[in-house]
């Protein structure tokens, strides 16, 4: 597989210990990176690691919608590093229903982790990344975010606000060496897909030109380039990875 320089780079990746995030996480490590790994699951996470056995690897227990935990987590790295990269790739799908079946509380969480997951960590990080003049900052929202999936409406808009997140900011920050894009994948056979009802994904699929499932690796490539130094433009903007599902 053909790797990127990121050597010297130090890049956090949320919702590391499984599905995309753990991929991401070996091809860094491939590519030169020191990886910090965060999740919430941490047999997940201290499995992983025995098995990647990699000295630059490491990982902090972390809940992403717990603003607190990420600032200090992310002070506590600062004092030793550089935050070079952040990969916002933490998330849930929740469960399959219409919106007024929804219930309240899962619709909060879904948001809190998918949305303010993704405010929390660019908020503790940004500031850092200022100091260095350099970052690389991609947010992982989904097609959902883009078409809007029926009986996933908590998903769909808290992706949707996670690529509004990203506009916003890579405004904000689109003076200095700092690069913060989103992208949008179509289903992927992670553990993710386990949330959500048997019909609900093959509806999702039937939706996708190239008739198939994304791969974990091609996604990854896409991230790699985008949290390179190459990616030396493109800021704000939303990179579509659904097999021709969404077109814009
Ligand atoms: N797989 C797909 O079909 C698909 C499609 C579009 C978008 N996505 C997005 O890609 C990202 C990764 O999904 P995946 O398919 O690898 O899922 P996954 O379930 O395999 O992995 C997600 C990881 O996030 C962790 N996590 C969940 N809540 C967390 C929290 N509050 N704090 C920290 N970690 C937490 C989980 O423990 C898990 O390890 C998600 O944001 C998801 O919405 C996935």
């Amino acid at each position: 597989m053909h790797q990127f320089d990121l050597k010297n780079k130090t890049a956090i990746i949320t919702g590391g210990a499984q599905g995309f995030g753990l991929d991401i996480t070996k091809r860094f490590l491939n590519s030169g990176a020191n990886a910090i790994i965060w999740d919430i699951d941490e047999n997940e996470l201290i499995k992983v690691s025995k098995e990647i056995n990699n000295p630059n690897l490491s990982f902090n227990v972390v809940d992403v919608s717990n603003f607190k935990q990420v600032k200090d987590t992310v002070d506590e790295i600062s004092k030793s590093s550089n935050i070079d990269i952040l990969i916002n790739n933490a998330g849930i799908t929740g469960s399959t229903a219409t919106l007024w079946d929804y219930d309240v509380d899962e619709w909060n969480k879904i948001v809190q982790i998918n949305l303010m997951g993704t405010f929390n960590c660019c908020k503790s990080v940004v500031p850092y990344m200022i100091k260095n003049d350099y970052g690389r900052i991609v947010n992982v929202a989904s097609v959902a975010g883009k078409d809007g999936n029926a009986n996933a409406s908590a998903y769909s808009s808290a992706k949707a606000g996670a690529i509004g997140l990203t506009k916003s900011l890579g405004k904000e920050l689109a003076n200095k060496n700092i690069a913060v894009n989103a992208v949008t994948p179509a289903g992927a056979k992670t553990r993710i897909l386990d949330q959500m009802s048997k019909e609900h994904v093959a509806r999702m699929l039937s939706k996708v030109p190239r008739c198939r499932f994304l791969e974990v690796e091609e996604f990854t490539s896409l991230i790699c380039w985008l949290s390179s130094e190459e990616n030396s433009f493109s800021t704000a903007a939303v990179f579509d990875i659904s097999g021709g599902r969404s077109t814009y």
